[in-house]
């Protein structure tokens, strides 16, 4: 497994914005998908791409297009629908697996409550979305359910992890990459990622 901290001037700007309390819902929802648009910039630079003879304004020109990548984008409800939107302005053409998970505030496992996958899994790279990684339980029950289904290519895109959960997800599935802006420094007591940008979903729906 590798962790790609996505290292450039634009997504530590944006990323001290989301970091900032004062931050408003509004401004939070657009530059959380600003980030997306940088980390699936990243998270993509592998795709392979085929040489081809189109009609230009001078007469033939090769050019290429990307070959046989099927991408499904999974979000986990709810604030990985707070990623989503950046994500498809770059892969307008995946399709959408929505998996909804929360975690039990006491325990912290992740409870699955909604699952609508896409067809062909096998045959598709899913690229998770979820602005948090923390204790890594809720990634790794998203991960499980999507190779059950028999998805066999898998990344990650998380705003901000925890050191705590890269190591739980590496030692469950190390073949997922994780595309992130960031490996903060620790979970606090109750499994929030500090500094963190609080509580994600609260931040992207306005709720609290
Ligand atoms: C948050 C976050 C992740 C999860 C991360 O979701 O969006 O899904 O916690 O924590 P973990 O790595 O410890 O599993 P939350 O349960 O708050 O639900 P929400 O997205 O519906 O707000
Ligand atoms: N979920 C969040 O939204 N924030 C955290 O810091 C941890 C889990």
């Amino acid at each position: 497994m590798a962790v790609y901290v996505v290292d450039h001037p634009l997504v530590r700007h944006k990323l001290g914005i989301l970091r900032m309390e004062s931050t408003s819902t509004r401004e939070f929802r657009t530059v959380a998908n600003e980030v997306a648009r940088l980390l699936i910039y990243e998270a993509t630079k592998n795709f392979r791409t085929e040489k081809h003879v189109v009609r230009g304004w001078a007469g033939p020109v090769e050019v290429e297009a990307i070959s046989g990548k099927k991408v499904t984008v999974v979000p986990i409800l709810r604030a990985g629908l707070g990623l989503m939107d950046g994500v498809l302005d770059m892969i307008p053409g995946a399709k959408i697996s929505v998996v909804g998970l929360y975690r039990n505030e006491s325990t912290l496992e992740p409870v699955e409550y909604y699952v609508k996958l896409a067809k062909d899994l096998e045959q598709r790279l899913a690229i998770i979305l979820d602005p948090m990684l923390a204790t890594g339980g809720s990634l790794i029950a998203a991960i499980d359910l999507l190779k059950k289904h028999g998805c066999r290519r898998i990344c990650s895109l998380n705003l901000v992890c925890a050191p705590e959960g890269i190591a739980r997800v590496e030692a469950a599935h190390p073949d997922v990459d994780i595309y992130t802006a960031a490996i903060d420094d620790h979970l606090n007591e109750n499994g929030y990622i500090i500094p963190g940008l609080g509580d994600a979903g609260d931040r992207i729906f306005g709720t609290k």
